[in-house]
């Protein structure tokens, strides 16, 4: 039986030692929180990509750049625009300082993170 006692006692250590070792995971985890608050927001093109471009092509991904509801209008071309500039548009629709209701709704929907990342898709950053 000597195989099953060892089992037992490798359990029973297991299971004293975790709880430390969580703490500590949680400690970091913390840590890396803090850190990325700290940092600025940098845009993920491909997430943007892959995630979150689905909702803009709809407008501003038209042929000649018009859209029909509710009538038909013009859709300024964003791609190629500076970084900065289509942030901070976004954030004017977002805080009501821009009055379109379309693009009010949609921003209204996007995060800080959201808005870099659209950003750094659509946008051009300064040479
Ligand atoms: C329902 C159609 C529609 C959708 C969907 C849409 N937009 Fe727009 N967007 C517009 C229109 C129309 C304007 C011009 C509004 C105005 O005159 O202020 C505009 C303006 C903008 C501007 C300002 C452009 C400039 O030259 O000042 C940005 C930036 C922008 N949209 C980004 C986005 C992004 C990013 C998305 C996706 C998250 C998106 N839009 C989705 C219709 C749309």
């Amino acid at each position: 039986m000597p195989i099953q006692i060892f089992t037992l006692l490798l359990a029973a250590g297991i299971a004293l030692t975790s709880p430390a070792a969580f703490a500590q995971q949680k400690k970091a985890l913390a840590s890396s929180k803090a850190k990325a608050a700290e940092t600025k927001v940098v845009g993920d093109a491909d997430l943007a990509h892959r995630n979150k471009i689905a909702m803009c092509i709809g407008c501003h991904g038209i042929p000649g750049y018009k859209t029909a509801f509710p009538e038909v209008y013009h859709v300024p071309r964003i791609a190629g625009q500076q970084p900065a500039y289509i942030v901070n548009a976004l954030k004017a629709y977002k805080a009501g300082e821009r009055s379109h209701p379309s693009m009010r709704g949609i921003a209204a929907s996007l995060s800080d993170q959201d808005m870099a990342d659209l950003a750094a898709y659509y946008g051009v950053p300064a040479k």
